[in-house]
Parts: structure tokens; C-alpha cells; sequence
């Protein structure tokens, strides 16, 4: 027997500061889709997901709850966990950052870097942001300008006693290690981001915080914890048995696959390697970055309101339509937008119609023409051997895109085959063949190679949707689902001839869009707030210093994303007097025509300051409550120009 491969899988640990959302879903479905298709090949699989319940962030979320760290996230992680159940995501385990096993880890990595000489004490003096826990000197910031440039949130000033781990050291190895690894930053726009940003010149990192104690203790230095992220990072050794399970560790480290959104691409690529590197450990072998799964908010579900939150979204489609959009709609690598109309399409169109359909009709046909039993193929026609190597092919190209992480190409080969067996039978016309006793040998062959190509479709489907996969497999009158590798739908004629099938409800079934959609907001009481992280209010100054802030309503006349970044749009916008561009960090939670034509308010006198290259002069006003929500202020109808004081 040949050894098995293994392979390794981690999603990113979330903040257990907000409710996830359909973001999250997304990549964890994608995470889990991949994971199964690697079981599905017989690979030895570890996957897994967590959370990442440290840091600032956190310990000010339970504040404002008036909660105990801990209690508070023990809270939000039952709901995290109780979501990727009714996802059926098929984690082999789920890490906690406040665990034991954990700490120890971390301890030990902060241990082997101070020891090496690569973390030293000092001071750190600069801004740093509390939603996105990052540090940003002076020097990385646009001139004047204190929002995170990967949020657009405001900055906090932080002057601490810090330990600082020597990134700059380990600059030329990095460097060199992505030469001879082209493919571990993925896709290759992020890999060139990376190298641009090393080159560009690398700060040692603050790797410990003394202004707050939720964290793990810095061993040798008590007034310290450790910076989230170094602590956060560490979770994929600690979860491959890193500390207590060294055979466990042997097999499962490197791991294969970091897959994570492309806002945390530079923590995996740079930072993580670099703790790695200096800890003299491997390092992974893949780190993938996903785009952002953007919300249409203009459509809403007339029964569920804000699709936003996946639970209801689950409960009322089903976990399998959901992960078969995520994954269909939107390509790997690339942005996406949810919108409730083209999901209630395409669980029509391809899941009830064509998948679900093709199970149906079949099944009915056995039922009715063969009693549930058909016998093996005996009248063979060209026909055949065309669903028969298409299916081949199919289950070989679906194997190649998976493994390459095109999950939407290997849906599309797969949907062919479904395609072209629901054609096959419209040419085969079994209703016509089950008149005439002389055709009975060629309508058990036809129906045959329609149970064969469900056989091999229900194993194919079973990564994106597996209740589905499942349910057709009982229906085919086939059992062991779970025993099935992939090898087995790689070969033509497997479905055991004689085998009574077990027919049963429709897979999908199909939604009304009129009833389902509307374009209408749900009332604003639907909406749950969560609350602000406690930012302390600044110092008093007088009504003359505020006056010397200029505020007008300005009208958006134009508005474009910008090339090369996902946070910045780019604005036109009537003052009344005069047109001014702006760049704004909303492109998160903005789309350009959500903007057009509204009034919002004008920073008019701020200096001006350029972004990503590009001048903006002035800033719009927007809500940002710390955690991960923004809002522009529109003050729609008041005239362009009108002062705001
Ligand atoms: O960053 N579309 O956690 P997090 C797609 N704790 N993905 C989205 C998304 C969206 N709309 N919104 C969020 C952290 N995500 C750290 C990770 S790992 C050692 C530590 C994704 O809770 C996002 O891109 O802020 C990221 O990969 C993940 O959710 C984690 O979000
Ligand atoms: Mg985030």
C-alpha cells in the first residue's frame, strides 16, 4: 500500500468580537469543500478552524458588555461552533487561543526567538489599530493622515514598553524562500504585494503589549502579553500537535494550506514565515487569499430581512444551497456579491432543475418501468459511449481543477455532465422505448447508464453539497457513502447491476423569486446593534479650535473604485462653490453608486494628502463603531455647500 498523503488545512481563527456573517461562511465553506475533496482522494486530512479570542480588541468588546473576557467569548464561540454544525463544516478540530495547549506553545515560540537573540526590549511609540490589531509606524502612514490604511478606521496613539521581534534580520531569507517557492503566495497579485512591501523595507515588530493584560504572559517578562497576532499565528502548530503530539506533528506539519482573506494575506506571508524562520521551524507550504463577499443590501428576503447573517439564510434554503452558491458564484481569489435574487436563481436553475431533476426523473423511471430494479446493460448504442467518456473525463478534469483550487470550474465540468444526462435521456426517450416489449433490453441499458452517471455525480457534488450527495446516494440504493473514494467515479460501469433504488423527495426545492425577494429595506428594528468599542473621549477644546474645522455638505457627482486596492474610492464631489476630489476607505462597505447622487458631509480644509497615489482633498464623515461597521453620514437633501456646525 502506498502511503497515504497527508494534508493539512487551516481557515483563519475568528475574533469572537461580532456575530460572523456571511463572510466568514465563505471561507469556511470554501476550507471545508476542499478538505472533503481531499478525503475524497484518501488523503490523510487534518482541518481545521478556531478562534482568536485574545487582544485588545476583545477585552474592550466584554467591557462595553460589562462581561469577563472569557465569559464573554465562552459565549460567542458556543455560537460560532453551533454555525459551522448547521454549515456541516467537517472540522477535525476546533482551537481555542485561550486553551492551555495553546498558551504553552506560544510561550515556547517567544522562548526560542528571545533565546535566539531576535526579540529584544524597547519602546513602541506610533499608532496602531485596534479593530484590525496592527501596528502602523509613523513612517507607513500618508502625511498627517491617522486612519488604518487597511480599514479606514481612526488610529489610536500607543506609547508602551514593548518587545520587538527583528523582522528587518530575516528580510534577504524571505526573500530568497519566495524565489524558490513561486507558488506559496497565492494568487500571484498578492504574491507581488508581498515582495513589494519587503522591499519596500522591514520594521522589526512589536510582539508584546503592557497597556492591557488579556493575552498570554510574556514567560520571562510577567507585565507583558503577547501580541494577538503572534499569539494568533501559532495556533496552527498548536492545533498539529506541535507541543503534545509529536508523531502527530511529524505527519501534519508543514501544512499544505493557509487559505485566508486577502486583508490578512501579509500577516500568513511575512510575519508568520519570519516567527517561523527565526524559531528554525518549516514553514507552510501554501498560503491562499480570498477575496470579500460583498452584500447587495438594496434587495432583501421578504421573510428573513437581512440575509447578512447566514443562520436564517440556512434554515430557510438549506445549508448545501448555500454552500453551492458561495462556491459557484464567485471565483477563488476574486471579489463577490451576494444577492439574494441570483441565489434563489441558481438554486432553481442548477440545483432543483438540473441536479435535483435529473435524480427525479430517473428514479421515477425505474420505478415505474423496472419496478426499482434494472439489470445490467446489454443493448449498447454511440450514445452510450458518449455519456461514458464525458463522465470519465468529468470525474478525471473535476480532480485537476480541485486540486488546483478551482472549485467553480470543477462545478461547471460537473454541471455538463448533468446537463448532458438530462439530454441523454430527452434523446433516449425511455417513455417511448417502455411501449414496446422488443426495446426492453435497450430501455434497462438506457436507465442503467442514467444510474452510473448519478453514481458518478453524486460523488463529484459531494465536497459542495454534502446532505445532497448523501441523500441521492441512499436513493440510488447504494450504501457506505462515507467509504467512497474518488477512484471509484474515475472508471465507467461501477453501479452494481440488480440493486433495488429507494426513491425519495425532491433534493431542491424551488422558490418562488417574487415571494422570496423584495426590494424594500426591512424595518431598522431588525437590526441588532452591537456595541461601540470604548475608545475614551478626547480632551476638551474650545468652540474657536472646533470652528477652525470647515464642514459642508457636499454632493457625490462621481465615484469609482480604485485600481490595485480593495479599501479606497475614489470621489467627485460638488461643494457648491467648487468640485473636489476625495479618496475615502470605504470601499468595504460602499459600493460607487450606493454613493452617487447622495449628500454627505465635507472636511473641506483638512491638508490635502495623497493615497495610493492618488491626491484627495478633504475627507467625508462616516460612524465607525470599532468593530467591523461603518457608516457615511448622508444628510440627503440638504443643498451642496450648507454649512455643518
Ligand atoms: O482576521 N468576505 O479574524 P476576523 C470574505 N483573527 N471574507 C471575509 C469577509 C467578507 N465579507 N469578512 C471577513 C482575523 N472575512 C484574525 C485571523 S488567523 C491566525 C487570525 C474573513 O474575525 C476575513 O477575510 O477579522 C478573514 O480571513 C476572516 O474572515 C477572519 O476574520
Ligand atoms: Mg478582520
Amino acid at each position: 500500500m502506498p502511503k497515504k498523503k497527508s494534508y493539512y488545512i487551516t481557515t483563519p481563527i475568528y475574533y469572537p468580537s461580532a456575530k460572523l456573517h456571511i463572510g466568514h461562511t465563505y471561507c469556511t465553506t470554501i476550507a471545508d469543500s476542499l478538505a472533503r475533496f481531499h478525503r475524497l482522494r484518501g488523503d490523510d486530512v487534518f482541518f481545521l478552524t478556531g478562534s482568536d479570542e485574545h487582544g485588545q480588541k476583545i477585552q474592550r468588546a466584554a467591557e462595553a458588555k460589562g462581561m469577563r473576557p472569557i465569559e464573554y467569548v465562552d459565549g460567542i464561540v458556543i455560537l460560532f461552533k453551533e454555525l459551522w454544525k448547521k454549515l456541516n463544516i467537517s472540522n477535525d478540530d476546533f482551537i481555542r487561543t485561550t486553551e492551555a495547549r495553546h498558551e504553552k506553545v506560544v510561550q515556547d515560540l517567544m522562548r526560542r526567538s528571545y533565546d535566539n537573540g531576535d526579540i529584544y526590549k524597547s519602546e513602541y511609540e506610533g499608532w496602531y489599530c485596534t479593530p484590525c490589531e496592527t501596528f502602523w509606524p509613523e513612517n507607513k502612514l500618508p502625511d498627517g493622515e491617522h486612519v488604518c490604511p487597511d480599514c479606514g478606521r481612526p488610529l489610536e496613539l500607543v506609547k508602551e514598553e514593548s518587545y520587538f521581534l527583528r523582522m528587518n534580520k530575516y528580510a534577504d531569507k524571505w526573500l530568497k524562500f519566495i524565489e524558490e517557492n513561486p507558488d506559496f503566495i497565492q494568487p500571484e497579485s498578492r504574491r507581488n504585494e508581498m515582495i513589494a512591501f519587503v522591499k519596500s523595507g522591514l520594521e522589526d515588530l512589536s510582539v508584546s503589549r503592557t497597556s492591557f493584560d488579556w493575552g498570554i504572559k510574556v514567560p520571562w517578562d510577567q507585565k507583558h502579553v503577547v501580541y494577538v497576532w503572534f499569539d494568533a499565528l501559532a495556533n496552527y502548530l498548536t492545533a498539529a500537535g506541535y507541543f503534545d503530539d509529536p508523531e502527530k506533528f511529524k505527519k501534519f506539519w508543514p501544512a499544505d494550506l493557509h487559505l485566508v482573506g486577502k486583508e490578512i494575506v501579509r500577516f500568513h506571508t511575512i510575519i508568520w514565515p519570519i516567527m517561523l524562520m527565526s524559531c528554525g521551524l518549516p514553514l507552510p507550504k501554501k498560503v491562499f487569499g480570498h477575496g470579500w463577499l460583498i452584500v447587495d443590501g438594496t434587495k432583501m428576503s421578504k421573510s428573513l430581512g437581512n440575509v447578512v447573517d447566514p443562520i436564517p439564510l440556512i434554515e430557510r434554503y438549506g445549508a448545501d444551497a448555500l454552500r453551492y452558491y458561495l462556491l459557484k458564484e464567485v471565483r477563488l481569489g476574486q471579489d463577490g456579491n451576494f444577492s439574494l435574487t441570483t441565489f434563489i436563481n441558481r438554486i432553481n436553475s442548477d440545483l432543483a432543475n438540473d441536479l435535483g431533476n435529473l435524480l427525479q426523473r430517473t428514479l421515477a423511471m425505474v420505478e415505474k418501468y423496472e419496478k426499482g430494479v434494472v439489470a445490467g446493460p446489454t443493448v449498447k448504442a454511440p450514445l452510450d459511449d458518449e455519456l461514458a467518456s464525458l463522465a470519465v473525463t468529468t470525474a478525471r478534469e473535476y480532480e485537476a481543477y480541485m486540486d488546483d483550487m478551482k472549485i467553480d470550474d470543477a462545478l461547471n465540468v460537473t454541471w455538463g455532465l448533468i446537463r448532458r444526462s438530462n439530454k441523454y435521456i430527452d434523446e433516449t426517450m425511455p417513455w417511448v422505448l417502455a411501449k414496446d416489449a422488443a426495446q426492453q433490453g435497450r430501455l434497462e441499458t438506457v436507465l442503467y447508464n442514467l444510474l452510473e452517471a448519478l453514481r458518478i455525480i453524486a460523488v463529484l457534488v459531494s465536497p459542495v453539497v454534502p446532505l445532497s450527495a448523501a441523500e441521492m446516494w441512499r436513493q440510488l440504493g447504494l450504501d457506505d457513502f462515507a467509504a467512497v473514494r474518488l477512484a471509484a467515479v474515475q472508471v465507467w460501469g461501477q453501479y452494481p447491476a440488480g440493486t433495488h433504488i429507494a426513491k425519495g423527495d425532491a433534493l431542491f426545492p424551488r422558490y418562488d423569486l417574487a415571494e422570496e425577494v423584495t426590494e424594500s429595506k426591512p424595518e431598522e428594528t431588525a437590526v441588532e446593534l452591537v456595541p461601540a468599542a470604548k475608545e475614551p473621549i478626547k480632551p476638551e477644546i474650545t468652540i474657536d479650535r472646533f470652528s477652525e474645522t470647515d464642514l459642508r455638505i457636499g454632493t457625490v457627482l462621481a465615484c469609482e473604485k480604485m485600481p490595485k486596492t480593495a479599501k479606497l474610492l475614489k470621489l467627485q464631489v460638488d461643494l457648491g462653490s467648487e468640485k473636489r476630489q476625495i479618496v475615502s476607505g470605504i470601499a468595504k462597505y460602499y459600493k460607487p453608486e450606493d454613493l452617487i447622487g447622495h449628500q454627505v458631509i465635507v472636511v473641506t480644509n483638512l491638508k490635502p494628502a495623497k493615497l495610493c497615489g492618488v491626491e484627495s482633498y478633504g475627507m467625508l464623515l462616516a460612524a465607525s463603531d470599532g468593530n467591523d461597521n461603518l457608516q457615511v453620514v448622508f444628510v440627503d437633501g440638504m443643498a451642496a455647500g450648507s454649512r455643518v456646525r
